[in-house]
């Protein structure tokens, strides 16, 4: 049995801290969003942690230079393991010791984007990449889940207009693929609604941060 697995309720860590995870496609504007939620959430006094997936430890930056730039061929498996090792790794030494202290951990990027990216598009199996992705974070699920939705077109001008045209691995997939990405985040959203919000990532940047304030007040207990 888990430590957490003692706690009552309908999530394990809504005791101690508050587990919120953005998600979407490249140059939504997760890491904008989740540095201006940050703020706000310290400016209410509360421990906040942000950390990303893949690199959020010093092992998961090696992995994530690994599974972003590896130049020759990456089989899918290896690449959806390399997530995931990248997964239990900073779980474990990360996002659990930081809820178990009460913070609020905001992550760019989970479990559902394994599902979106490998278990659809790479089209190894939703319940599948599910299943590894679950078995490598011990069963920690999000109390929320941001989906910043946006055209995919839109969403790569964004990154070519911030870095140029240096896009990694992932990046460079054709946009049929992206296109996937975003069904199959969508879909989640959709079969998930308590644990999702789906914001407009085309709204402007105050507009979409006040959707997210909304939903995060109303579970962490800030206003
Ligand atoms: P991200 O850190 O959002 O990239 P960037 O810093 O360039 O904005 O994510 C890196 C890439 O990894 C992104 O294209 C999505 C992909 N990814 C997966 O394919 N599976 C996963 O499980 C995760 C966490 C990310």
């Amino acid at each position: 049995m888990t430590p957490d697995a003692a706690v009552s309720g309908p999530s394990p860590v809504a005791a101690r801290g508050w587990f919120i995870t953005l998600e979407g496609g490249d140059g939504a504007g997760k890491t904008t969003q989740a540095e201006r939620l940050e703020q706000w959430l310290v400016d209410h006094g509360l421990e906040v942690v942000r950390t990303r997936e893949p690199g959020g430890t010093p092992l998961g930056q090696r992995i994530r230079e690994i599974v972003l730039h590896e130049r020759g061929h990456v089989a899918p498996r290896a690449e959806a393991l390399l997530y995931a090792a990248d997964r239990a790794h900073h779980v474990e030494t990360v996002v659990r010791p930081a809820l178990a202290r009460g913070a609020v951990v905001l992550q760019d990027r989970y479990i559902d984007s394994s599902v979106a990216y490998q278990g659809v598009a790479r089209g190894l199996g939703a319940e599948q990449i599910r299943t590894v992705s679950d078995w490598a974070a011990d069963g920690l699920t999000p109390d929320l889940t941001v989906l910043l939705d946006l055209d995919v077109s839109v969403g790569r001008a964004r990154v070519a207009a911030a870095r140029g045209d240096v896009f990694d691995r992932l990046e460079s997939e054709a946009e049929t693929f992206h296109e996937t990405v975003r069904a199959a985040f969508l879909a989640m959203a959709g079969a998930e609604p308590e644990r999702f919000l789906v914001v407009d990532a085309a709204e402007p940047a105050d507009t979409v941060q006040g959707h997210i304030r909304a939903a995060v007040s109303g579970r962490v207990g800030v206003s």
